[in-house]
Order: C-alpha cells, then sequence, then structure tokens
C-alpha cells in the first residue's frame, strides 16, 4: 500500500531547493492585494503606512532577534502556540519598536553566519541592558558567548541530526518536568570554546561540552534547536522559557485578539469608509468579516466575478458575505469584459496581465461609485509582513508581470488597513472559525487570482471555461467525499489543448484531455505530487469522461516542484 502523504512533517523542510517562481507564492488573497498596490505605485502614490494606535498595556510578546534561520518562523510559530505573542525582528530594530511590544523575554535566533565572520549580526545592546531573559538558539547562543567575553572557535566537523542531550543541572527552570535524558536535534558547525565568565555549563551531549548554559540571571544558550519536531521535548522548554523564566500570562488567545483587533479598527477608521477586494479566499475573506464586526456598513466589499471562477463559487461566495454575514458587498459580474481581452491569448504571462490590468480597471469603476472612501482594507499575513521586511521585496517584485498594470487615480489615496498582518494561517483560520465563517472557506485550498485562465492551455474561451468547471467540479467532489481535501494543498484539474481519440458505446469520439494535479506542500515553495489512492483516481477519472461531454481521456500528474510548478501556466 502507498503512504497517501508524502511530505515531511512541520518542522524538517524537505530537502529541496526552493525556486524563485515567477509567480505568486503565497496565499491567493495576495494577488488582490499585489494588483492594488502595484497600481498605486504605478501613479506615483505610495500606500500610506495607517497609523498605528498605542498598544494595549495588557499585550505581552517574546520578541525573536531573526539571524536568518530558516527556523525562525517555526519558533514564532511555537511560542504562539504557547498563547504568548511573539513577533521576529531584525538585529538592527530600534529599542523605541521594540518597547512598544511590551517585551517579556528574548529569543536569539540561529542563522547562517559565523559570529567571527567580519559582518556577522550580533544581537543589540539592549538585549542585555534591558535585564530581561535572553534564549539564545544555535547561532543564538554564540552570539550571546562572542558577546559576553567566551569564545567560539570553527567546528571541526559539523554537527547535523539527532543527539541525546543529558542534563547536569536538573534545579535548571528550563528543564522544569523534564527527564534526565532527551533526545534533541542539532545543526551546528561552530562550536563553542570557552562559556563565558558567569555561565555554568547546563547540559551536554557526546560531542558538545557546552549544549546548554546559563547565567543564573536569565540569559541561556541552547546548541540544538527546540522548535523542530525532532527534539520531542523542545516544546516544553520553550513553555518554561516563556512561562517561568520570562513569567508571561499567557494572553494571546484568538478570543483577545478578536476582541483587540475590533477596538484597534474602530479606533483607526473612526468615520471613515472601507473598501475590500473579496476574492472568497481565506485571507480576505477573515479580514473583511473581522473589519465588518468593527465598523459595520462603513464596510463596502467589492467582488468581481471574472468568469474564471470554479463552478457554484460566485453564488456561494456572494450569499455567504450578503445573507450570512449581512455585508454590504457589490457583484460585479464582469465575465464578458474578462473573456473578451483574454481572445486570442495564449502566453500564461500575458494572460496573467491582462486579467490584473482589466481587475484594477473594474475595481476603480466600482470604488468611484461608492464616493469618498479612506481604506483599503487587505488581507496580509505575517509570513509575507516579514518576507517584505527581511527581503527587502516590494509588492512590486512579488508579481513581475504584472508592472504594468495601469493603476488607481491618484485622487484615490487610500491608507491601509491590514487587521491580519501579525497573524499566521493557521491562525487566521481560527480567526475565521470563531467569527463563524463556513468551514468550506475558512479550509479553501488556495486558488489563483488569475483563476481556470492558468488552468486552460492556450486560448481562454467560454466553453472551455465551462468545460474545465465540469471536470474541476469532479475533483472537487470527489476529494471532498474521500475526506482529502484538507490534507491536500491544493487538487484540481486542468483542460489541456491537446486532443486525442476515443471510443464510446460504436462510436469514435474526438475529444480534450484533462489532466488532474493534486499536491501536497507546506507553503506552496516546494511540492510533492499527492499519491493518491487509485480507486479514488478511478472514480474521477470515469466520472470526468461520462459526465461531461467534450473530454474523452483523463491524466494524473506526476512531477513533483521543482521542477514543476504546480500550477500548468
Ligand atoms: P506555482 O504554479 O508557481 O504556484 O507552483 C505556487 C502557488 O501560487 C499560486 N499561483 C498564483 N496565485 N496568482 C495567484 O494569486 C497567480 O498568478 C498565481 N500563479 C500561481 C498557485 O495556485 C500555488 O498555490
Amino acid at each position: 500500500m502507498v503512504s497517501f502523504l508524502s511530505m515531511d512533517t512541520v518542522g524538517n523542510p524537505p530537502n529541496l531547493t526552493p525556486e524563485k517562481s515567477h509567480r505568486v507564492a503565497t496565499s491567493n488573497d495576495i494577488e488582490l492585494s499585489t494588483y492594488l498596490e502595484i497600481a498605486k505605485q504605478k501613479t506615483g502614490q505610495q500606500p500610506v503606512e495607517a497609523k498605528e494606535p498605542p498598544e494595549r498595556p495588557e499585550r505581552e510578546a517574546i520578541v525573536i532577534i531573526d539571524f536568518g534561520s530558516q527556523y525562525s518562523m517555526l519558533i514564532a510559530r511555537r511560542v504562539r502556540e504557547l498563547q504568548v505573542y511573539c513577533e521576529l525582528v531584525s538585529h538592527d530594530t530600534p529599542w523605541e519598536k521594540i518597547a512598544s511590544l511590551n517585551p517579556r523575554g528574548f529569543i536569539l535566533s540561529g542563522g547562517p553566519s559565523s559570529v567571527y565572520d567580519i559582518d556577522a549580526p550580533m544581537a543589540p545592546s539592549y538585549v542585555y541592558e534591558s535585564h530581561l531573559p535572553v534564549l539564545g538558539i544555535c547561532y543564538g547562543m554564540q552570539v550571546i558567548t562572542k558577546q559576553l567575553g567566551g569564545e567560539v572557535s570553527p567546528g571541526t566537523r559539523q554537527e547535523y541530526g539527532h543527539a541525546m542531550l543529558h542534563l547536569s543541572r536538573m534545579d535548571s527552570p528550563l528543564f522544569a518536568g523534564l527527564p534526565d535524558s532527551m533526545a534533541v536535534w542539532m545543526s551546528h558547525g561552530d562550536k563553542i570554546e570557552q562559556i563565558p565568565r558567569g555561565f555554568s555549563t547546563l547540559a551536554y551531549t557526546e560531542n558538545t561540552p557546552a549544549a546548554v548554559i546559563g547565567d543564573g540571571q536569565g540569559i541561556y544558550g541552547l546548541q540544538f534547536h527546540p522548535e523542530v519536531v525532532h527534539t520531542p521535548e523542545g516544546k516544553t522548554i520553550l513553555e518554561n522559557f516563556v512561562y517561568r523564566i520570562c513569567c508571561c500570562r499567557g494572553n494571546w488567545t484568538i478570543g483577545n485578539f478578536i476582541e483587540e483587533s475590533i477596538c484597534r479598527i474602530k479606533e483607526q477608521v473612526g468615520e471613515g469608509k472601507v473598501i475590500c477586494a473579496l476574492s472568497g479566499g481565506v485571507d480576505s475573506s477573515v479580514a473583511a468579516t473581522l473589519i465588518h464586526r468593527a465598523v459595520g456598513d462603513q464596510l463596502t466589499c467589492i467582488f468581481v466575478d471574472h468568469g474564471l471562477m470554479r463552478k457554484e463559487e460566485v453564488e456561494r461566495t456572494f450569499n455567504t458575505f450578503r445573507m450570512n454575514l449581512g455585508m454590504n458587498i457589490i457583484l460585479v459580474e464582469a465575465a464578458d469584459r474578462f473573456l473578451k481581452k483574454l481572445k486570442g491569448i495564449i502566453d500564461p504571462e500575458v494572460k496573467r496581465k491582462t486579467i490584473g490590468e482589466e481587475f484594477i480597471r473594474v475595481f476603480e469603476n466600482e470604488a468611484r461609485k461608492i464616493g469618498k472612501v479612506d481604506f483599503l482594507a487587505q488581507g496580509t499575513l505575517y509570513p509575507d509582513v516579514i518576507e517584505s521586511a527581511s527581503s527587502g521585496i516590494k509588492a512590486a517584485a512579488k508579481i513581475k508581470t504584472h508592472h504594468n498594470v495601469g493603476g488607481l487615480p491618484a485622487d484615490m489615496s487610500l491608507q491601509l488597513l491590514e487587521p491580519l498582518r501579525s497573524l499566521f494561517k493557521d491562525e487566521v483560520r481560527k480567526v475565521g472559525t470563531e467569527l463563524g465563517l463556513p468551514q468550506e472557506m475558512v479550509w479553501r485550498q488556495p486558488f489563483p487570482g488569475p483563476g481556470l485562465a492558468i488552468r486552460i492551455i492556450g486560448e481562454v474561451t467560454k466553453e472551455k471555461a465551462d468545460l474545465l468547471r465540469e471536470a474541476d467540479f469532479i475533483v472537487t467532489d470527489e476529494i471532498q467525499a474521500a475526506g482529502l481535501m484538507h490534507k491536500l494543498w491544493q487538487s484540481f484539474a486542468i483542460l489541456t489543448d491537446l486532443k486525442s481519440v476515443g471510443v464510446m458505446g460504436d462510436f469514435r469520439t474526438y475529444g480534450y484531455l484533462v489532466a488532474i494535479r493534486a499536491v501536497t506542500s507546506d507553503d506552496a515553495m516546494t511540492a510533492d505530487w499527492a499519491r493518491l489512492p487509485y480507486d479514488l483516481l478511478a472514480r474521477i477519472s470515469n466520472r470526468i469522461v461520462n459526465e461531461v461531454r467534450g473530454i474523452n481521456r483523463v491524466v494524473y500528474d506526476i512531477t513533483s516542484k521543482p521542477p514543476s510548478t504546480i500550477e500548468w501556466e
């Protein structure tokens, strides 16, 4: 029996080099926001930084100084799972920004540098001067050692993989509730030659005499990674740090987030008007619902039907927001406009550009009808914020192919309203659930902004879009019935421009070839084709050729990303 899920577990990214995609590699909703941001930049209008209202005193945070480890974001997620708010900041962040977060402690992340490199990033002095607890992980521990007078040397051999950690100081609060030996995950080249004065060794492994160090005053260093799943007791270590050492109260809950966000949005928006481009995707849906809770009818959502949505998607989304949630929502039926623009276009990038450009035109038309608008709501998430902060990638670089979209007129000077910018995707889903959004919407697989246009190989026509909608509906239906919808990153059909000969009953047919794509992935940067059960594939294939006239052959895509991409175009 072939196992269904082949991707590695969270915390151990697959050993594949993420490719630089020229397409959007994040959530489906980013597409909309990116069109709009790029558009504003084209007209010389920079997104207006929204003024942050003052932090509420009850908020507490653990601040991670990010030295660039592939695991930094995972540390943040682990801390948040412990119900403690946590943010990643770069090592040159000024104290004023940190102070506004109300920090209770610091974590210094791992990173690819060596502390003796000339430009090696170090912890800012406030980390030590604040007298808040500090936990250095891997490179972070070496930074502590170097900055506080110890010695780090290049290791003669790398230590990578499992190791047995033996505790020598069971009484350390960091080790409360732990056994005296445990498996940990090591990944380092350099090693601590001499620990700083005032520190002692709290635990060791066979190859690393100083695997955990502490100064007895709240500063700790770990040579291993507590955040990965291969350190099974890692969660307890982080829990001990945030609760026993930093004395956090653990008030980062979804309920608190919602309550706090509603207050902030009310303060920020005041009497202003907000517009939101809704796509039916998780991020814009949750953002809109949250804003609606805060300011009600001051929010207007614009939902553009470009004729390339999946079967029943437009009606379902519209009804959910209008009927169930009682929102102000304008449905713009623009399928003809988009199809006319797409006529004769076969190049995937030109399809994207054309759709992006048309989207802005339609959105702008509708927005103008509303009158004066003050805010543009977007479903930006925390990973996007981190990515653009750490790599300097601005919205324009996210979709290179959309640089030439026309742009919103300069007189529409809109402030950004991004209520989800501190959240990870799983937290957004929890907020959506708590706000009462249907589970089907909260757990929706990503769907690209250009929709079915990039799943129809060659020219897009209404007939082809209708064929694909039917085939895709069957895939969705069967995947859902098999209970696999949430286990797959994406599953869908592609209408190729290839026709082949078939036979049905006594008749020869000449119909389209449809491909099925189903992948597992953590972030869409890499993906593996899903080992779907054969009988499921057989049901999908049978139903498509029997129920969709015009399609007579079905194939299953068994390539991973890289070297393929998830979408075919
Ligand atoms: P690829 O095909 O590059 O896709 O492996 C990675 C992820 O991005 C989505 N995708 C897009 N999303 N506009 C979007 O909003 C696009 O033009 C686009 N192209 C790809 C894709 O569905 C997958 O989740």
